[in-house]
């Protein structure tokens, strides 16, 4: 049985029924999930039992997955490389993963020449106070931010760039939220100099456009003098972030939850106590393969743009 896809009714989000993900999709599968990820920007996938390595085979079939620089070279305490773990846990006095990965609006791996694909997160503990679920993940979509713009901004911003630096959102952690992160290192710094990308993209599944410019990493529209660059990001910035363009995804155990980096930006919620304990094994996928019309060609069985 081909899975099912079951829509939340919101401008983001759908649950996908009918599939294991510890066992590779069939083509069938594949085409769908990736169309409807195009169409639904955020894909859930209840009652998931993976190991990391399955949650790696998984999440490689969309892309290579970005290595961490946090540790140093030192493999991730999943066991395996590339699979993240973000948790406030601490074993022996330690956090056992990042305790404060993405706690504000961002568009992960945009720091990269290479962008971000998809995140891959798997909910392996889920923070509840007096009944409620903690700890969600927001989302904004970015197809109708892009739809929503004053044609004026969309004219003015024809064929322009930004700058999108890893280090921003660094700093701005440890400056505004008391992180414990350290700064970055020479090298650190070296791994992820500033990058340049199209403030408007095509995106490769839709063929329809999308804001490309995300708080978290975005520091210049290139080409424009420095005070216009600031008020048209405050403007950018603001404007992505209308309610009318928000969905919260509030997270269950075993959810294995896929979002695409290109179509949308996102936050994690830091409302839970150090006592409230969550734990998520991650991929982020980068888009090395969905940019490529022969890999679309063949994933999604027809034209990107009709998809
Ligand atoms: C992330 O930005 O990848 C983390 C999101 C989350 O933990 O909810």
């Amino acid at each position: 049985m081909p899975p099912t896809i079951e829509p939340t009714g919101a401008i983001l989000g759908a649950t996908v029924r009918g599939v294991d993900l510890a066992r590779p999709l069939d083509d069938t599968a594949f085409a769908l999930v990736l169309r409807a990820l195009g169409r639904h920007g955020v894909l859930r996938f209840p009652d998931q039992d993976l190991t990391s390595q399955q949650l790696k085979d998984f999440s490689e079939r969309l892309g290579e997955i970005q290595g961490s620089i946090r540790h140093g070279g030192k493999p991730p305490a999943s066991g395996v490389q590339g699979v993240g773990i973000l948790s406030n846990v601490r074993e022996n006095g330690e956090y056992i993963g990042s305790p404060d990965a993405g706690q504000d609006w961002h568009t992960d791996m945009s720091y990269r020449e290479v962008r971000g694909f998809v995140n891959v997160l798997y909910a392996l503990k889920v923070p509840r106070r007096d009944g409620k679920v903690l700890g969600g993940t927001e989302f904004a979509n970015m197809h109708a931010a892009y739809e929503g713009l004053p044609e004026a901004i969309k004219t003015r911003l024809d064929g322009a760039t930004a700058t999108h630096d890893f280090e921003k959102f660094w700093e701005y952690m440890r400056r505004e939220k008391g992180s414990t992160r350290p700064p970055l290192t020479e090298e650190q710094r070296r791994l992820r100099p500033p990058v340049h990308h199209p403030v408007f993209l095509t995106h490769p599944i839709t063929g329809r456009k999308v804001l490309y410019c995300n708080p978290g990493y975005a520091t210049r529209i290139d080409g424009m003098d420095e005070r216009e660059s600031e008020e048209m990001l405050a403007f950018l910035f603001a404007h992505q972030l209308r309610d009318e363009y928000r969905w919260t995804h509030t997270w269950t155990e075993r959810d294995v939850l896929v979002w695409d980096n290109l179509g949308t930006i996102h936050r994690a919620i830091a409302d839970y106590r150090p006592d409230e304990h969550r734990l998520m094994k991650r991929c982020q996928v980068m888009a090395t393969k969905i940019f490529d019309p022969e890999f679309l060609r063949r994933a999604l069985g027809t034209a990107p743009a009709a998809a």
